[in-house]
């Protein structure tokens, strides 16, 4: 089965929409959850934006900027350590060290994905030992990615009408599961991309980008840079949020551009359903005046026909 990499195979009008500059992406201070502008702010800008950056969000900044430095020193090693944990050739398991380079959408990266969450679906056959606290790391940042992603989705819920556990409990709760996937984007001087065009399978993906600019979203009809934030947290709402909320909230368009003269890199994790549960529309929302507007599935089946999908219409 594919997942989170066929995400990268959509491809839309990502070379030629203008630039628009009259509004930004929003950011959100989270210090003080409680406060109703905070909530709604959260609420506003995943129905308009489908995106976000928080900041003040409770992870330490030591934590990412040492999450930054074990991925980053990962990727500098020579080439015959990375492959330690490549990716395992013709399986559907996506874990493990990659590098994808399509013609046809002329996008090229390099990556190291694994689960994280939960501790039973954890692989460390494809967690780097080198170096040597590369582990203590990732373990450390799963617990608070874990603890941020609740309080949002918490958010998300209330501003839905319904109690905080609604959407995580939507996806399994404990058992959501939860993947790292860093990106290494070298500088390039060709016109390529980073990341075509897409919007994210999952239901909600966190990215710490490093402070080479280079994601960008799109919204009416043009595509937004996300702006640098000292210790800032993208949030990207992806397709399963915006099924269970019934399309209340956007799944958001997004794509990477590669830089000319410096490494990008970024940290997005993805957090999926747990396997085997149905996900649509929460119950508690569907009635007469707002009747179902997609089908339940599991996230297997809906990744497999949204591939299928896309395929056919490429
Ligand atoms: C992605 O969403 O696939 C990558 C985004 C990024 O590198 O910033
Ligand atoms: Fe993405």
């Amino acid at each position: 089965m594919e997942s989170e990499t066929a995400t990268m195979e959509v491809e839309r009008d990502q070379h030629t929409s203008p630039p628009c500059e009259t509004t930004t992406v929003p950011i959100v201070d989270l210090s003080d959850l409680d406060d109703e502008l905070v909530a709604r702010a959260v609420v506003k800008a995943s129905e308009e934006w489908g995106a976000f950056q928080v900041v003040n969000h409770g992870i330490p900044t030591e934590l990412l900027r040492r999450l930054q430095e074990v991925g980053r020193q990962f990727f500098e090693l020579p080439a015959e350590e990375k492959e330690a944990v490549a990716k395992l050739p013709d399986v559907d398991c996506l874990e493990g060290y990659d590098s994808i380079h399509s013609k046809r959408l002329e996008s090229w990266n390099s990556h190291l994905l694994h689960k994280i969450w939960p501790p039973s679906c954890i692989d460390y056959r494809f967690w780097p030992k080198n170096p040597p606290d590369y582990r203590e790391v990732n373990e450390e940042y799963a617990r608070q990615v874990k603890k941020l992603t609740e309080k949002i989705m918490g958010c998300l819920s209330k501003g839905l009408g319904l109690g905080h556990d609604a959407l995580n409990e939507g996806i399994g709760g404990d058992a959501a599961e939860y993947t790292i996937r860093i990106n290494y984007y070298p500088p390039t001087s060709d016109e390529i991309i980073g990341a075509p065009a897409h919007t994210d399978f999952t239901s909600m993906a966190l990215l710490v980008p490093n402070e080479v600019p280079g994601l960008q979203v799109f919204k009416g009809n043009s595509w937004f840079d996300v702006e640098n934030v000292d210790s800032g947290i993208v949030v990207l709402i992806g397709d399963q949020i915006m099924r269970m909320s019934n399309g209340r909230y956007k799944n958001v368009l997004h794509r990477a551009t590669m830089d000319k003269e410096k490494t990008r890199m970024s940290w997005p994790v993805l957090v999926d359903p747990k396997r085997g549960l149905v996900v649509g529309p929460l119950p508690e929302l569907i009635g007469d005046d707002n009747p179902p507007k997609f089908e339940s599935l599991t996230f297997e089946d809906y990744i497999h026909r949204k591939i299928n999908m896309l395929l056919h219409d490429g």
